[in-house]
């Protein structure tokens, strides 16, 4: 079973073939970074040109990488939601049109959901059992998700403000580093000392076994760091810049991870996975691995390959295989995006 997955809910524009949800046989993905950094963050409008303009070369390529043709797919998987509206749109538009066109199936896949299956792409080989616990870390989501079976899910926590990774971003710009924040402040941190400034570690109880909620709060501790710079008199150096980025890394990363720790012990967890964008920082996967072999020796913990946690289409075709052996098919007559999508819980 080949499946081609495209998808643009944000700023990559990206498409993949993968064969039976995990031997990936080609997965193009185009950044648009170099577009949205001279305005620190995304601009939906700039966005959603771009994907218009290298969607069909960049499907192209996915089917020269892989050597393959049409004929060659069996169905055609979309991000359908969340995301941006208007870059949703010409992901959903294009693969509507092709599945038109090749008189081939359509499935319209959740983005969070994709996140969640790429670590069922190949490298993660070790087999998962249910139920796992999903920590899902990206630019807009950060959520704890109990998966029973596959396509079963129970919402655990979500984050009440901004997402772990969209933290990141606000705190490079505070700090005037470029966008996406993630990858360069885990640079400068590995330089700093994360004792060396007191940050907030927000809604962690000080209980070491429990927690009284799963859910995530970031916008203060970004305001946090913004007071921090306030009380320097003078322009930061480079030796509290370093200082910085660490303390708020290892404030971001120690609430991440006790949560996920005892939300994994109260649900009875027998995996426990870790993906989306902020998945990718060394760091958080070091420190996850280290605790779960401590606190919870037995269970394994999963997390795709680093350049498999950021946005890309294998994903989103791993997750349609899967979900089509339950949940059937959409139709190009009848697939609707929706930007505000959330995995169903049930
Ligand atoms: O999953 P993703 O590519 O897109 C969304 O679905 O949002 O995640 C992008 C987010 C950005 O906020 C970026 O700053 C963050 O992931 N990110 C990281 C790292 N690499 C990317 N955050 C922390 N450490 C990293 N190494
Ligand atoms: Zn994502």
């Amino acid at each position: 079973m080949r499946i081609l997955g495209i998808e643009t809910s944000c700023d990559e524009t990206a498409a993949a073939i993968v064969e039976n949800g995990k031997t990936i046989l080609s997965n193009i993905v185009s950044s648009q970074i170099k577009l949205h950094k001279k305005y620190g963050g995304i601009v939906p409008e700039v966005a959603a040109r771009a994907h218009l303009e290298s969607i069909i070369f960049i499907i192209d390529r996915a089917f020269k990488k892989a050597g393959l043709y049409p004929k060659n797919i069996d169905r055609i998987a979309v991000t359908r939601g969340p995301g941006l509206i208007s870059s949703l749109m010409i992901g959903c538009d294009t693969a509507k049109s092709l599945s038109l066109a090749w008189n081939k199936p359509l499935v319209g896949i959740n983005h969070l959901e994709g996140h969640i299956y790429a670590c069922w792409l190949k490298g993660n080989q070790k087999e998962i059992k249910f139920p796992a616990l999903c920590l899902i870390v990206s630019g807009g989501h950060t959520e704890l998700i109990l998966m029973k079976n596959h396509g079963k899910y129970k919402e655990i926590g979500s984050t009440r403000d901004d997402a772990a990774g969209e933290a990141f971003d606000k705190v490079a710009k505070l700090l005037g580093l470029k966008y996406p924040g993630g990858p360069i402040v885990s640079k400068l941190a590995e330089k700093g000392d994360p004792r060396k400034i007191d940050l907030p570690r927000p809604m962690l109880s000080q209980n070491p076994e429990r927690e009284e909620t799963y859910d995530f709060s970031f916008a203060g501790l970004k305001t946090a760091v913004l007071e921090k710079l306030r009380d320097r008199k003078s322009k930061p150096h480079w030796k509290f810049i370093y200082d910085i980025c660490a303390s708020f890394q290892l404030a971001v990363i120690d609430v991440l991870i006790k949560k996920t720790i005892c939300a994994a012990k109260e649900y009875k967890a027998k995996t426990i996975l870790a993906t989306g964008g902020v998945a990718a920082n060394k760091l958080l996967r070091k420190t996850l691995k280290k605790t779960i072999k401590k606190r919870m020796p037995g269970i394994l913990c999963l997390m795709p390959d680093a350049k498999l946690c950021t946005d890309n289409a294998a994903k989103i075709a791993a997750a349609a295989f899967f979900h089509t052996q339950k949940k059937g098919f959409d139709s190009w007559k009848t697939l609707e995006i929706n930007p505000n999508l959330k995995i169903k819980t049930n």
